[in-house]
């Protein structure tokens, strides 16, 4: 499946007008639960500490900071440059790159861990098979990834959220279940290690699906 370049540059567009206030409204991790930074943490325990890591689709680098922290050499990718400008003033000891999931700038092979932390959301089913691919391509054998995203089916649009901050944007997410995924990182030569989902909490939606997976080459 070929990357839809119209939709990108609409999702890109979006996250540059919004990259100030997410960066000011989801600087850490307070947003995440105990459980699901457990998953984080069995990911970062599981490729070791000092390993390369990418966090692809990085926003503003909140999750690259906390992988730094369990001594990840973690670097960042994300296809706004507003967010990237985010980054790189909020953690400017780690690197930040422009670039797209879908066609990841790198060799095979250079990482042992892939974060994938709500980075997938905006582009359909049909463009997340390359998205796994990508991913287990720049994994090294028997590297790891973490993926989490909205539990689910169907399409939800987020822009009611941002228009409460003053922007006027086009953003749709998508929702996808452990087993969807499952099925993707089975067709990437991943192997699942173990998933999680859990209920929604405070003004989420959704339920929350992360899946731990392991380059099986
Ligand atoms: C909901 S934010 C999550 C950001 C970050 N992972 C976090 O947890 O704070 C989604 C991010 O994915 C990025 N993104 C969406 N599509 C992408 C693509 N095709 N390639 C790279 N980044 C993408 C957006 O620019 C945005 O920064």
């Amino acid at each position: 499946m070929s990357v839809d370049h119209s939709l990108q540059e609409s999702v890109r567009d979006a996250y540059d007008e919004v990259a100030e206030d997410y960066a000011a409204l989801i600087p850490d991790t307070r947003a995440e639960s105990a459980v699901e930074l457990a998953m984080v943490d069995s990911f970062a325990a599981s490729v070791g500490a000092g390993a390369p890591v990418l966090d692809a689709g990085c926003g503003a680098g909140r999750m690259s900071a906390y992988l730094a922290g369990r001594d990840l050499a973690v670097q960042g990718i994300d296809l706004s440059p507003g967010m990237v400008r985010m980054a790189r003033r909020d953690h400017p000891g780690l690197p930040f790159v422009v670039g797209s999931i879908s066609d990841l700038p790198y060799p095979d092979g250079g990482f042992g861990g892939v974060l994938l932390w709500y980075s997938t959301i905006h582009i359909p089913p049909e463009g997340q098979a390359r998205l796994y691919r990508e991913a287990a391509r720049v994994l090294q054998p028997g590297g790891y990834l973490l993926v989490g995203c909205q539990s689910g089916s169907g399409v939800h649009d987020t822009a009611a959220i941002y228009r409460e901050y003053g922007h006027d944007v086009t953003l749709l997410r998508h929702r996808f279940t452990a087993d969807d995924i499952a099925a993707w990182l089975d067709d990437a030569g991943l192997t699942e290690q173990c998933r999680l989902v859990r209920r929604p909490v405070g003004r989420e939606r959704d339920d929350q699906a992360f899946v731990l997976a392991r380059s099986s080459r």
